[in-house]
């Protein structure tokens, strides 16, 4: 079992209090002390799950773990990982520029993304990047320039889009081949001869693939492994050119409610390390280095957000729906995706489940919805509403709908807690506004 077979953070339980406590911290006291809503991160399972991927592949020689920093960044999770010897999956200047300001050892990670901006390209090479995932004919074109402007060559890998379905929400699916990501394997042949004959500031040293996220199945990643090598074998065949690196991803899932089983992250080790051992042979492709990039299964299970509970309605003869001060600006994700969370109430965890309401949030629109149909204890207002799971892809996708403040989060461990990012202010919110002259 690890931890993202967990619905709970690893350190959740209930106190002398009668309160869900996190990392040693009464989440009843956070409330108060922070305000909600506010998302709370602990630190010893985002550790644990970290050792753990660390732990799966242990028996395998050349390994490269990036955390996929989309899921949820800020300079103190960069610090976190960083110690834990992860380097980062970037895919905007932004997240360049957090790393770097964090202190990450830049030269460990990969700028990856679709349509990455030449300004972008050369801030990465500025700072150092280690590795570059090049996505299509422009970006090849592009960091070759880039590169040769700044008097360096880039090692690259491919993103090819591998033609693996697999069972998620269709906007998170990204190896199909009808996708927007990355190369078609039909294309690769033409990107090999423009790296040959005309880019000569760009190192290809491997291909790389996501096949979704909020992935399930294992084998999948047998599959994706084999897909990879035999394109490996092939260019090899036709160009003559040894590619020893592969980038698989990310994609583990985690479990927001009961009916979600997620695989150990072992088994999906298992997979890959098999695979590449029986596919390398298979194709004569030497030794490999693996990278993966997991995101959710790092973030996701360690981070849940607090909310207080507000008005409600009952309709009658219908629904009773209980309102929060959060909802889709801080995590979009039930809306964007139906995708479903579990809850509990703070301050009283223990009591009875007498009612099944609707968790609205309280923004301006019918569909700001947190949970649906959801078994609560009787509510009144002032509850301390805990939703789980919530670390990854919720402040990261957040904004700013309707002028709300976004929250602030803390990282908790052994007791302790830390702002690692303060919540907005009103004078934040209007801090980019311009009023031009003429209106004034
Ligand atoms: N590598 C690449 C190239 C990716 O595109 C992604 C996620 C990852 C790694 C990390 O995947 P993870 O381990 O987190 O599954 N906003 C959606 C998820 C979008 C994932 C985008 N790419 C959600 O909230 O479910």
């Amino acid at each position: 079992m690890t931890a993202n077979q967990n619905i709970k953070p690893i350190t959740t339980k209930i106190n002398e209090n009668g309160h869900l406590e996190i990392g040693g911290c009464d989440l009843v006291d956070l409330a108060e002390k922070y305000g909600t809503p506010l998302y709370v991160f602990d630190e010893e399972t985002v550790r644990t799950i970290a050792n753990e991927y660390k732990n799966a592949f242990k028996d395998y020689p050349n390994i490269n773990m990036l955390y996929a920093a989309k899921a949820f960044m800020t300079k103190a999770i960069c610090r976190v990982l960083s110690d834990e010897g992860f380097g980062f999956d970037l895919v905007s200047g932004g997240e360049i520029y957090t790393a770097h300001s964090a202190g990450v050892d830049m030269s460990k990670c990969l700028f990856n993304g679709n349509n990455k901006s030449y300004d972008e390209l050369e801030l990465a090479l500025e700072v150092g990047v280690g590795k570059f995932s090049v996505d299509n004919f422009l970006e090849l074109a592009l960091l070759n320039e880039a590169a040769g402007a700044a008097g360096k060559k880039a090692d690259i890998l491919l993103r090819i889009t591998p033609g693996i379905e697999c069972h998620t929400h269709e906007y998170i699916q990204t190896g199909h081949l009808d996708s927007k990501f990355g190369f078609d394997l039909t294309q690769i042949d033409d990107a090999m001869e423009l790296l040959l004959d005309e880019y000569k500031n760009l190192n290809v040293i491997g291909l790389h693939a996501h096949i979704g996220s909020q992935i399930f199945e294992t084998k999948i990643y047998y599959d994706e492994v084999e897909v990879i090598l035999k394109e490996i074998a092939r260019i090899k065949e036709k160009f003559g050119v040894e590619l020893h690196t592969i980038n698989l991803g990310g994609g583990l899932g985690i479990k927001y409610t009961e009916n979600d089983c997620p695989p150990a992250i072992d088994e999906i080790a298992k997979q890959i390390t098999a695979s590449v051992e029986e596919n390398s042979k298979k194709y004569n492709t030497g030794d490999i280095t693996i990278f993966i990039e997991p995101g959710r299964s790092i973030i996701g299970t360690s981070g849940v957000t607090l909310y207080t509970v507000g008005s409600s309605k009952q309709v009658p003869k219908g629904k009773k729906y209980v309102a929060v001060d959060g909802g889709m600006a801080d995590n979009p994700r039930p809306s964007l995706y139906q995708a479903v969370y579990t809850a509990q109430v703070a301050n009283k965890p223990d009591a009875p489940l007498a009612q099944t309401i609707t968790l609205a949030g309280r923004f301006c629109e019918s569909g700001d919805i947190l949970i649906k149909d959801v078994k609560m204890p009787e509510l009144e207002e002032g509850d301390i509403i805990c939703v789980y799971d919530t670390g990854a892809y919720g402040y990261s996708m957040s904004s700013n709908y309707n002028r709300v403040l976004k929250p602030a989060a803390v990282l908790v461990n052994h007791g302790q807690s830390d702002i690692i990012i303060n919540r907005e202010s009103y004078e934040h919110l209007i801090s980019l506004d311009v009023i031009p002259e003429r209106l004034k």
